[in-house]
């Protein structure tokens, strides 16, 4: 039953788009507003996340789990199929916002050896945040197993290119970018009303960049592509791997 009604309220928010053909940030809200929470036993069976996480991070109302893990599910369950590698790991999350993406990884790969910063920090959130300049990342060398990116690098934009360069030194072996890449006609326009200072690269501009400054690209998947692409690349230091 649930299916159907998830359905009907998909179905009606084709026409909302379709006329503005402004897939805007907007749209999505109403679509989140419309979520129920029914599927979080489901998620929480298949990524491998106590339900009372999601529920907590719905009732603080610092994620909507049923969109995060339909969106990004792709990313988790690669995660949860490589926990073996990253079990115990330590990470940088960098823009970590509300720290949701933090505590879902915490969950998976059983480790709270984290740290987490932000241009701006929220009244409230989950963990420690640190405040920086969004320019440049002043840990030490080697610090971090992982250095996550997680819908970020597009809104550094003339700052990218550093914070990766920056992301390579302090990471032992391990990076984490999850993207809006720039691919399709929906995607301009996306970008354009998301962060119009943003700089937005195709999948193609991002390999290279990435091959530029020293990554390999393990591992690479698109995430579901509801209203536009999205991208997640596991990379790994060229050193290491
Ligand atoms: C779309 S949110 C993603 C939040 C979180 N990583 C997630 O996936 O849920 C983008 C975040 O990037 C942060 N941000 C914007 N510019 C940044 C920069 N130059 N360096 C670090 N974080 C930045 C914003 O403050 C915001 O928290």
């Amino acid at each position: 039953m649930s299916n159907i009604v998830d359905l009907c309220k998909r179905v009606a928010l084709i026409p909302l788009t379709a006329v503005t053909e402004n897939p805007n940030y907007k749209y999505q809200k109403i679509a989140l507003a419309l979520k129920n929470t029914d599927d979080f036993p489901a998620i929480a069976a298949e990524f491998q996340i106590p339900e009372t996480l999601l529920r907590e991070q719905f009732d603080a109302g610092f994620d909507i789990p049923s969109y995060r893990f339909k969106r990004d599910g792709a990313f988790f369950k690669w995660l949860v199929d490589n926990k073996a590698t990253f079990k115990g790991m330590s990470w940088l999350d960098v823009g970590a916002d509300f720290g949701c993406v933090s505590a879902y990884i915490s969950a998976i790969i059983e480790s709270t050896d984290m740290k987490l910063c932000d241009i701006a920090i929220r009244p409230k959130h989950n963990f420690e945040i640190r405040q920086f300049d969004g320019k440049s990342l002043d840990y030490e060398d080697k610090s971090f197993d992982i250095v996550l990116f997680s819908f970020v690098l597009h809104h550094a934009s003339s700052s990218t290119i550093q914070l990766l360069k920056d992301a390579r030194r302090i990471s032992r072996k391990h990076m984490f970018v999850l993207e809006d890449p720039k691919e399709t006609a929906q995607d301009d326009i996306w970008g354009y009303y998301h962060d119009k200072s943003g700089v937005f690269r195709s999948l193609k501009e991002w390999r290279s960049l990435f091959d530029l400054l020293g990554f390999d690209i393990a591992a690479e998947q698109a995430l579901s592509p509801e209203v536009h692409s999205r991208h997640f690349f596991h990379l790994v230091r060229r050193d290491d791997s």
